[in-house]
């Protein structure tokens, strides 16, 4: 060999050993799974990793995954398929599943699909750098094991594709809930509140680096209970100065909005039963929380709710609306629901499509069915509505939910709304696209404005989803 072939090999080969290496990451599913990739996308580049958004430059593929119907299951088992072509190019490249499905599913994930070199568990993400030195040493990983004390407070998450304006920020993890047909109480663990101090902390970095506007982000905010670490369950156990001295969601919610008032403030998911009064009036005290609650139905008939073990009833849910609207008559409320549970009966389904038109939602998420394996509702009841009637009863839904939002968004035309600028519209490069307080996009003329002001829009024209109107002036939020 030349001398100088030789002196080029040997720079590749030193190249190749300290050159940085890449990982990709996508996300499926929830806000939580987007918050929890920021977390690892922290995690692995502290092991010399640079993000890349370009999949064949990555030499660690990472999916975060979703288990909550069986579509979203199927949607990452064909991406990892088409990783296969990838892997043949380059025999170093190595792909991890991360979240509900790695939970799920366990080792049997790797025996499955022979592309897996890693499984990693929602409460797993520390022991990724131990995780990702097996692998490339050659060996398999899997850590699933749940946690009753994780919540990655103490964790600066690294934000991925983002816009430099909204942002997430995980507050609780796990739910005890255990709604029947619902698979996250076994993939996500039991209910765990983060501490407020490591919240706050978060918000304030955000804050520094110029965001408006955070979305404290739980399976079940409202059930946020902080009082020195620990499981929600034991809070019965402890010392009476520590229960007077624990934060709930309505303090927590306060203590944010108050300590950042010119930040915007959303959170999300609320169950029904509980929600509490002081939530809805610290919303109301506050200016910077925004109106909006997305408020998960499931189904408008008692019989229905009561298998799927939700704890409340409809008159519950109900009257929880009317307190909401008696308190914040502009809050919007948008729901999930579910079509085509088991026995769900054709008078049931009319009591959910009446239960819409009496709240007439801004809007919402609506879902067939889906079985999924070890949940109460797979072990007791049969999946026993045909996908004939399940679709049927979804497009009902749907069409209803369609005629609502409109109803919604015309309400607007005429009105001024404060709107945060995020991003520009898709449809025009001339037009910016934001949202009001209560979640609605809003696209209007850029004239002077810039992305991250607040701006006071004059709403002239809607469709369902979108209203379209004129900026006016800064609002002094
Ligand atoms: N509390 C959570 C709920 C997560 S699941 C939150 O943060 O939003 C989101 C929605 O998916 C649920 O409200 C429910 O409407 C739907 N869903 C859950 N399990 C389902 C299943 N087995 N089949 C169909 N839809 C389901
Ligand atoms: Fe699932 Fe019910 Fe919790 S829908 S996430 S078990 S509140």
């Amino acid at each position: 060999m030349s001398l100088e072939l030789e002196l080029k090999n040997q720079t590749i080969s030193n190249w190749n050993k300290i050159k940085p290496k890449k990982f990709y990451i996508e996300s499926y599913g929830c806000q939580m799974n987007f918050a929890d990739s920021e977390v690892v996308a922290s995690i692995v580049s502290k092991e010399g990793y640079n993000a890349t958004k370009n999949l064949n430059d990555a030499d660690l593929i990472l999916l975060n995954t979703c288990s909550i119907r069986e579509k979203a299951e199927q949607t990452v088992r064909k991406r990892l398929q088409g990783f296969n072509k990838l892997k043949r190019h380059n025999k170093n490249l190595k792909v991890g599943v991360l979240g509900c499905m790695a939970e799920r599913l366990k080792n049997k994930f790797l025996d499955e699909e022979k592309i897996v070199d890693l499984v990693v568990g929602p409460d797993a993400y520390k022991d990724l750098p131990n995780l990702i030195k097996k692998i490339n040493e050659g060996r398999d990983a899997v850590n699933v094991i749940l946690s009753k004390e994780e919540t990655y407070g103490d964790i600066s998450p690294v934000r991925l594709s983002t816009n430099g304006v909204t942002a997430f920020v995980s507050i609780t993890r796990g739910c005890d809930n255990m709604c029947s047909f619902c698979v996250v109480p076994f993939t996500r663990g039991r209910e765990r509140s983060r501490d407020p101090k490591s919240i706050l902390n978060e918000i304030k970095l955000l804050v520094e680096k110029n965001y408006k506007e955070v979305t404290l982000l739980g399976q079940n905010v409202d059930s946020y209970l902080w009082y020195g670490g620990g499981l929600k369950k034991d809070f019965k156990n402890i010392t009476e100065l520590r229960k007077k001295t624990s934060i709930n969601f309505s303090k927590l919610l306060k203590l944010v909005a108050e300590t950042f008032p010119l930040l915007r403030v959303r959170f999300s998911t609320s169950n029904p039963q509980d929600m509490s009064e002081d939530v809805i009036k610290t919303m109301s005290n506050h200016k910077n929380i925004c109106n909006h609650i997305h408020l998960p139905v499931q189904s408008g008939s008692d019989n229905v709710l009561k298998a799927m073990n939700r704890q409340h009833t409809r008159k519950e849910y109900i009257n929880l609306i009317k307190k909401i609207k008696k308190i914040i008559p502009d809050c919007s409320i948008s729901q999930d629901i579910i079509t085509g549970f088991p026995n769900e009966t054709d008078k049931d389904h009319e009591l959910t499509l009446d239960l819409m038109n009496l709240v007439k939602y801004d809007f919402g998420y609506m879902f067939k069915y889906s079985e999924r394996p070890g949940t109460y509702a797979a072990k007791k009841y049969e999946d026993n509505i045909s996908d004939l009637t399940k679709k049927t009863r979804l497009q009902e839904i749907v069409d209803l939910q369609q005629k609502h939002s409109n109803f919604r968004t015309n309400n607007y035309i005429g009105k001024i709304v404060e709107v945060l600028i995020e991003k520009e519209s898709k449809k025009s490069n001339l037009q910016w696209s934001g949202r009001n307080q209560q979640n609605t996009v809003v696209v209007f003329d850029k004239k002077g404005f810039q992305i991250g002001d607040f701006v006071n829009v004059l709403i002239k024209n809607c469709t369902s989803a979108t209203l379209i109107g004129d900026a006016i002036n800064y609002s002094n939020l």
